[in-house]
């Protein structure tokens, strides 16, 4: 099969490779792929002992065509949406590959496999997000980043519960992002933007969520005296605390995967959208996960195989 690989610990080069199919076991399922999600950590989010060339990638969907002997509660020529994380046997990116059974959620079959492979990684982490800010109705929540794949996710989960949102991203995204469910909207290029939002929530926001790398330093300004930030991605370390606001990383926390079921019939109902800016033909997925680490997607982008 065709699939992209890293071919050694030491380049993070992605290479389209000839490889094997891989095999199953007891517990896994052959995976036609039709579609898979990009990320910026697919380039370098792979397992600690593995052999190569190593097929990258986290999330897909496609249609299953082989299964286990254990694997009991899906069946050949069903559609699912699958996560192949750290996977010792190679990951999504590829014409085939292999999940667990655990891994699989059924396809909705009002929902494509591009928009099925977009959800499984966003949508994960914005309902850990979700859980960590622990806000409710009326509530204020500052997101840092608020356009791509987590944001899009949260902005309409956090509507959904009542919170008030303030948003940044630059200006070509505001009304993007109002059009989600934020209720004012910042530019981070705009020197008064920390002041805009503090005017907004009378003073500092209840709880601020620093998705964009390096924004947990600017956001912790403009929240409340004895509020909360969350960062996603691992800046807490860089921030000095004050003014007695707890400050602490977002950590992976076990989901059912009747959440993740939850989630994906609220797509499937219209509730919630899945916004994909852009979806890449199979031979130019290398291009998807250069646009994707210039942290300018809007939404989330992903590769279909024809
Ligand atoms: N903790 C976890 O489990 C976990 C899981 C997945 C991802 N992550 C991390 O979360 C981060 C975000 O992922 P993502 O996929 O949602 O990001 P993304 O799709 O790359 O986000 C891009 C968006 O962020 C905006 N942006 C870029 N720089 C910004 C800044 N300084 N301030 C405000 N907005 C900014 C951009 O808007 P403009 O184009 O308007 O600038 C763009 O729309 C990544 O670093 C990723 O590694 C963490």
């Amino acid at each position: 099969m065709k699939a992209f690989v890293r071919t050694s610990i030491t380049t993070q080069e992605v290479e389209l490779q000839e490889v094997d199919i891989p095999k199953i076991q007891a517990d896994k399922v052959l995976i036609k792929i039709g579609a898979f999600g990009v990320g910026i950590h697919d380039r370098y989010f792979i397992p600690s002992e593995v052999s190569f060339p190593y097929v990258i990638g986290s999330e897909g969907a496609g249609t299953i065509i082989e299964k286990g002997d254990e694997v009991t509660d899906f069946n050949i020529g069903e559609k699912v949406i699958f996560t192949t994380i750290l996977q010792i046997q190679g990951g999504s990116w590829a014409e085939y590959a292999i999940a667990k059974q655990s891994a699989l959620i059924r396809l909705p079959n009002n929902l494509s496999v591009e928009q099925g492979a977009s959800i499984p990684i966003a949508g994960k982490t914005a309902l850990e997000c979700i859980r960590e800010i622990n806000s409710n109705n009326g509530d204020t929540l500052f997101i840092a980043g608020a356009s791509g794949a987590i944001g899009t996710m949260v902005i309409q989960l956090a509507k959904e519960k009542g919170i008030r949102i303030s948003a940044s991203a630059s200006a070509k995204n505001h009304d993007y992002m109002k059009s989600l469910g934020a209720e004012h909207t910042v530019d981070y290029n705009d020197p008064a933007w920390i002041i805009k939002v503090k005017e907004w929530s009378n003073g500092g926001v209840d709880t601020a969520l620093a998705i964009q790398p390096g924004t947990g330093s600017d956001s912790i300004k403009l929240v409340k005296d004895g509020g909360l930030l969350i960062t996603v991605s691992g800046d807490s370390q860089t921030v000095i605390p004050e003014r007695n606001i707890e400050v602490r990383q977002m950590g992976h926390q076990l989901f059912s995967n009747e959440e993740m079921i939850e989630l994906i019939n609220k797509i499937s109902q219209d509730k919630i959208k899945v916004v994909i800016e852009r979806e890449f033909p199979f031979n130019d997925a290398v291009e998807a996960l250069k646009k994707t680490e210039t942290r300018s997607a809007r939404g989330k982008l992903v590769v279909k195989i024809n």
